[in-house]
């Protein structure tokens, strides 16, 4: 499939990425993993310590809530894409810089080009800014469906936030379901 391997040779070409200077601070990029054919694809802020340890995204303690929620929502972890705004870990978790975010764009822009999603779902604050609006709110625009370059865009809570305030679970839950409703109806039209 085009996809893959052109989805593949454009993880190499990051592995060499120098773009900014996370690169030095971390082991290794963290590109993203999924279906390269997905119809959709969820976004987060950037690797943690077992995501740079072992390579994949969202496979710490988020990652595994997120896998519950998805496997909740009969949405196998395999059939979706996921990646992250900036592919290397920031030092100590903090918050990636503007001028990192800035920096690894166009790779997150590269991957929705070839993969071509129709939803994508940012996990928390950093993806809704950066794909929805600057100035956005998670708190006041989860669960709101956006129309950006022609895909939907769905913010809601990081699953790291759940894993903080339990209370946050049952928004993300049904922000989840409005996704599945575009996801499955879109499937239907095109099958
Ligand atoms: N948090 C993120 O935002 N991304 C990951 O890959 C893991 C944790
Ligand atoms: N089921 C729920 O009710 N909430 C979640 O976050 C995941 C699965």
């Amino acid at each position: 499939m085009a996809g893959r391997s052109e989805l593949a040779a454009y993880e190499q070409a990051v592995k060499e990425c120098v773009l900014c200077g996370l690169r030095n601070g971390c082991r290794q990029v963290v590109f993203g993993e999924g279906d390269p054919a997905s119809g959709i694809m969820f976004v987060g802020e950037g690797p943690g310590a077992q995501e740079d340890r072992l390579g994949r995204p969202f496979v710490g303690a988020a990652g595994q809530l997120l896998d519950r929620i998805l496997a909740a929502a009969h949405l196998p972890r395999l059939q979706v894409y996921i990646t992250n705004i900036v592919k290397c870990r920031p030092p100590g978790n903090r918050l990636p810089l503007p001028l990192e975010v800035k920096a690894c764009r166009c790779h997150l822009d590269r991957q929705l080009q070839i993969i071509n999603p129709q939803i994508i779902v940012c996990l928390g604050a950093l993806a809704t800014k950066s794909l929805v609006d600057a100035e956005a709110q998670i708190s006041r625009v989860r669960g709101i469906w956006f129309q950006r370059d022609g895909r939907l865009i769905m913010p809601t809570y990081h699953p790291a936030a759940l894993l903080r305030d339990p209370a946050k679970k049952r928004p993300v839950w049904e922000d989840i379901q409005r996704v599945m409703v575009v996801y499955r109806g879109e499937k239907a039209e095109i099958t």
